[in-house]
């Protein structure tokens, strides 16, 4: 495996490869990323991850700096996964300032959007410029970051991107929670809360699977209940599968996401559903 620090190296180091799976983070890499990397040999003769903390994508008051950098550590796990690790400065990536930007759609605006404004745009033309850079066949992004993955989809399909663009399921801590390199920010007692938050998610698609279609009511239940415990609810919403609008009751492939505060610490998650799956529903345990 080979670090790359600079564009140039990275073309001139790709330049005769076959086919390329790429995939994009910024560091701190967990078992959902390794998995990710794994998946990414199944698509590619050569595998690149690009490690790079992108600071269009973060708010003035959000936690860019303190997100931690941990190359060293990434670069050993990476080890036997991966064939070029792309590690530019940001100096390499953005060495005037950035005018040009990729302004995604509008569904940019709402869930994770309404609360990070600009977030999607910085996410966009981050990753616009790394499939320029990297050039790859496929790229593969975790479906923790729904929104996100959907906002790729939209704009390579409509820049006509020739990149094949894959989800990854998300990969959870035994106690379900989604794991996510901000979930080490949490305190003891937080880390302990958390799960909640998957546990919510989990129950509503219980009840939309059993025939709840009330989701204004069922958002606002979850909401409520997470508010209880002391979280500060972004949002908690049920959506389309295919358009991330808000669920409409004729569509059978929904998706609920939600995003939640507790303490500092921002947390997302996302279940999908799908109506009419009767294998989805699982019984519940038998009490004895
Ligand atoms: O999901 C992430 O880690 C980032 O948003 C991405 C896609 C690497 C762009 O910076």
């Amino acid at each position: 495996m080979e670090v790359i620090s600079t564009i140039a190296a990275l073309r001139a180091r790709l330049k005769e490869e076959g086919s390329i799976a790429f995939v994009p983070t910024m560091g701190n890499l967990h078992e959902g990323h390794l998995n990710l990397m794994r998946q990414a040999r199944e698509h590619g003769r050569c595998v690149v991850a690009s490690i790079f903390v992108n600071p269009l994508q973060f708010g003035p008051n959000e936690d860019f700096d303190q997100y931690p950098r941990t190359l060293d550590v990434d670069c050993e796990k990476l080890q036997d996964l991966v064939d070029v690790v792309f590690a530019p400065a940001v100096k390499e990536m953005y060495p005037v300032q950035q005018t040009v930007f990729v302004e995604p759609p509008p569904v940019a605006n709402e869930l994770c959007g309404a609360a990070r404004p600009g977030h999607f745009c910085g996410m966009a033309t981050v990753v616009l410029k790394l499939l320029n850079i990297v050039q790859p066949d496929v790229a593969l992004f975790g479906k923790k970051d729904y929104q996100q993955l959907h906002i790729i989809r939209q704009f390579v399909s409509q820049l006509n991107l020739p990149v094949s663009i894959i989800g990854g399921a998300t990969v959870r801590a035994a106690d379900g929670l989604a794991l996510s390199s901000r979930n080490q920010y949490l305190t003891e007692s937080e880390r302990a809360e958390a799960v909640f938050l998957s546990q919510t998610l989990q129950a509503m698609r219980m009840a939309v699977l059993q025939g709840e279609r009330n989701y204004g009511q069922l958002q606002q239940q979850a909401s409520d209940a997470l508010t209880h415990r002391g979280w500060i609810v972004d949002y908690v919403s049920v959506r389309n599968q295919s358009d991330l609008l808000p669920a409409d009751e004729n569509q059978p492939e929904l998706v609920i996401l939600a995003a939640a505060r507790l303490g500092k610490t921002r947390l997302l998650d996302n279940v999908e559903v799908v109506i009419g799956c009767e294998s989805d529903i699982i019984p519940p345990p038998i009490e004895r």
